[in-house]
């Protein structure tokens, strides 16, 4: 069975069609890309995959339930989490904070806490503790849990998105544009991060634009363009296919 498969998914925002008949599925394990030029419907199509708003037509199974139209939440707690191309940090708030919050939908203090007032909330909130240090620590932000999150250089923060999204311990992470805005050793940091997910057993889905890493580190590539699936296949398949060089690459190549 596939982790994810998406069939014939369609998202019209009156009449800009920004994802058309897209069908694609992703094993458990992989590292798969989503490129395409800009306005081509990569976000919208994990803002469906996350639930952020429903697609006009088609359907999202995720370990073969239908996720389809599911709030965040949900989908969320079933084992999808994501990072956002434009940063959503909470910058007054500590740099663990942020990660506790994305753990928080893990985690069942709110019940417990309301039924025994006094006992199993401490223990409850010391294991989000040490989980969320963890996570930063995986993501090199260890040294800086106590610091107000707008405080950290941007590369920081993107890293810091990424502690938040796995602290849900999702088993399928969608990065979108992890490395926009990286340096090149913040870009070779994240390459390593993404090898660890991948080796903890994390799918992952990426966009992006930096074609010399996603190259690298993907198994395989879904191309849109204009919304719709343009191609599919290897780095070596898409790289040699000449109508993604056409459309995408233009005369620059690879
Ligand atoms: N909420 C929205 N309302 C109206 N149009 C949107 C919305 N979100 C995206 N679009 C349009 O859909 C198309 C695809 O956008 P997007 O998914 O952000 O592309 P990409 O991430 O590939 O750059 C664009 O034409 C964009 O303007
Ligand atoms: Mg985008």
């Amino acid at each position: 069975m596939k982790l994810l498969e998406v069939t014939e998914l369609t998202k019209s925002f009156g009449g800009v069609h920004a994802v058309s008949n897209i069908s694609f599925s992703v094993s458990a394990g992989e590292i798969v890309a989503v490129i395409g030029p800009n306005g081509a419907g990569k976000t919208t199509l994990f803002n469906l995959m996350t639930g952020v708003y429903p697609p006009t037509h088609g359907h999202i199974y995720f370990k073969g339930t239908d996720i389809t139209s599911l709030p965040t939440h949900k989908v969320a707690a079933l084992g999808i989490a994501r990072t956002f191309q434009n940063l959503q940090i909470f910058n007054n708030m500590t740099v663990l904070e942020n990660v506790m919050v994305g753990r928080h939908i893990r985690s069942r203090t709110g019940l417990l806490g309301a039924v025994f007032p006094l006992w199993p909330v401490q223990s409850e909130e010391s294991k989000i503790v040490e989980s969320s240090l963890e996570k930063l620590a995986l993501t090199g932000l260890a040294d800086k849990a106590m610091e107000p999150a707008g405080s950290l250089p941007y590369g920081q923060q993107k890293m810091l998105e990424i502690a938040r999204a796995i602290a849900l311990e999702p088993e399928l992470l969608l990065l979108d544009e992890p490395a926009a805005g990286l340096n090149s050793s913040e870009t070779r940091e994240l390459v390593d991060i993404i090898y660890t997910l991948r080796d903890q057993g994390i799918t992952i889905i990426l966009v992006e634009h930096d074609m010399e890493t996603v190259m690298e580190i993907t198994d395989r590539l879904v191309v849109l363009n204009f919304g719709n699936k343009l191609a599919e296949g290897t780095p070596y398949e898409i790289q040699n296919n000449q109508e993604v060089i056409t459309a995408y690459l233009g005369e620059e190549g690879f």
